[in-house]
């Protein structure tokens, strides 16, 4: 059935509330399960239609996945395929990170090719390079994937042109029980890579340097069980910031890992938002009026997170002079400023570069929300705006972000889900 958020905008968000564990890790370290025979226990997994996508390909894949709330416990002794079926690849695009496990666990895996996403090409060279520099034979016929390595894999250097987060993940998954040594140079270093390789020490991997910008796995001959709580959402934290920003509200966030957000907070500081941080929790208030933030580069961490740049775009419509954002990661992630222009922001995108001149105010309009991170961003300028905004496209929000609405209601926003 067909949902909409409706937002009747304009009301300052005043409260307090925990976010959720990190999709991005939670993926990863779903995929990684496949590695060990013995059971694991994930705690703080985020409940979101990705992550069940996750656990319908673990399934799938023969393991006995158990749900109590924020808790999953994966039993991957029995695994006895090696295929991912063309519709469960669909479901989520991020599916190819199983590659390197499943190929690990059973020396062969048959993947349909993702194609393109809403957010532009999404090539996955990086991470078949990474799988055959292990020593696996890769074959693409017909739309699928087909890999193989039936003597095992074989630990090399891995150097990647680009720290792509998702071929670091793959190449890592691959390397833990392969024979010898591999280092992985120009690596992703990513809070999420971190957290994956203490998920894999956890089983009793051998990896180091996860977080800098060459990773070293001496791999093992097998992997046992544990228990690991996910990381917390550094994106969904830094959406709540941005809600609380446009709304000159002033809200306290429960459950952040202030390193990870540290190359958002300046942004918010210079927008003219006060952060206090204390242990593991956030405070932000907002001024009256936003001031621009001069410039905006999407990096790989620790720079700004593409993933943030929606929301952020969303919260500088409003703000007091002209902004720029240089999208580095992604060609086509500018996806939701049709819709904030709906909504009587001014920008002007031209390749890269999207300029933000800030307007007074926003008007409520009917929006079509077209990625997950764009959705959330509409949902950040309906909270700012005055009227009426209806979202669609809210199974694209629901990819990332759990009792989105929930969370904000108890802060005060006028926010409802509609069944159409
Ligand atoms: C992950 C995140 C995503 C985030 C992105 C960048 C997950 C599930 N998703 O995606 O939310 O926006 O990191 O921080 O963790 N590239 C290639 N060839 C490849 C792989 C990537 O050219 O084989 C390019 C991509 O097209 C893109 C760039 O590298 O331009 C970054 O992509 P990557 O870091 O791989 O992102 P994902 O792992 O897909």
């Amino acid at each position: 059935m067909m949902e909409k958020i409706v937002i009747e905008g304009g009301k300052r968000l005043k409260g307090e509330m925990t976010v959720h564990g990190a999709k991005n890790s939670a993926l990863p370290i779903l995929a990684a399960t496949v590695l060990t025979t013995k059971r694991t226990v994930i705690h703080n997994c985020p409940r979101l239609t990705d992550i069940d996508a996750a656990i319908n390909i673990l399934r799938h894949l023969g393991c006995v996945v158990d749900v109590d709330g924020d808790c999953v416990t994966v039993d991957a002794s029995d695994i006895n395929c090696w295929d991912i079926p063309d519709t469960l690849m669909r479901e989520m695009r991020s599916s190819v990170v199983f590659l390197g496990a499943v190929l690990a666990r059973t020396g062969k895996a048959s993947f349909s090719t993702p194609g393109g996403c809403e957010i532009g090409l999404r090539p996955i060279d990086l991470h078949l390079f990474a799988m055959s520099r292990l020593g696996a034979k890769i074959n693409e016929e017909y739309g699928r994937l087909e890999c193989e390595c039936p003597e095992g894999l074989v630990g090399d250097k891995i150097a990647l042109s680009f720290p792509s987060v998702g071929a670091t993940e793959n190449a890592m998954l691959a390397a833990v029980t392969a024979k010898g040594t591999t280092s992985i140079i120009n690596c992703a270093r990513e809070p999420e890579i971190s957290d994956l390789a203490d998920f894999l020490n956890g089983c009793g991997a051998k990896i180091s340097g996860a977080g800098e910008g060459v990773i070293v796995i001496e791999g093992v001959k097998s992997l046992g069980g544990t228990e690991h709580t996910v990381i917390s959402d550094r994106i969904a934290a830094t959406t709540y910031m941005a809600a609380a920003a446009v709304t000159q509200g002033q809200i306290k966030i429960n459950n952040i890992i202030p390193a990870h957000l540290g190359p958002v907070i300046p942004m918010f500081e210079e927008a003219g938002c006060d952060i206090n941080v204390c242990g593991h929790s956030l405070s932000i208030s907002a001024p009256p009026r936003l001031k621009r933030i001069k410039t905006i580069r999407t990096m790989p961490y620790p720079g700004f997170p593409t993933d943030a740049q929606a929301p952020i775009m969303a919260m500088i419509t409003v703000a007091d002079g002209t902004s720029m954002i240089i999208e580095n990661i992604f060609e086509s992630r500018y996806k939701h400023v049709n819709e904030l222009v709906r909504l009587g922001a001014k920008i002007k995108v031209e390749s890269k570069v999207a300029v933000v001149e800030g307007v007074h105010c926003l008007y409520g309009a009917p929006v079509i929300a077209g990625d997950l991170r764009g959705g959330a961003a509409l949902v950040v300028a309906g909270l700012a705006a005055k009227g009426t905004t209806e979202i669609e496209g809210v199974n694209h929000i629901d990819r990332g972000h759990a009792d989105f609405e929930k969370n904000l209601t108890l802060m005060g926003a006028i926010i409802r889900r509609e069944k159409e």
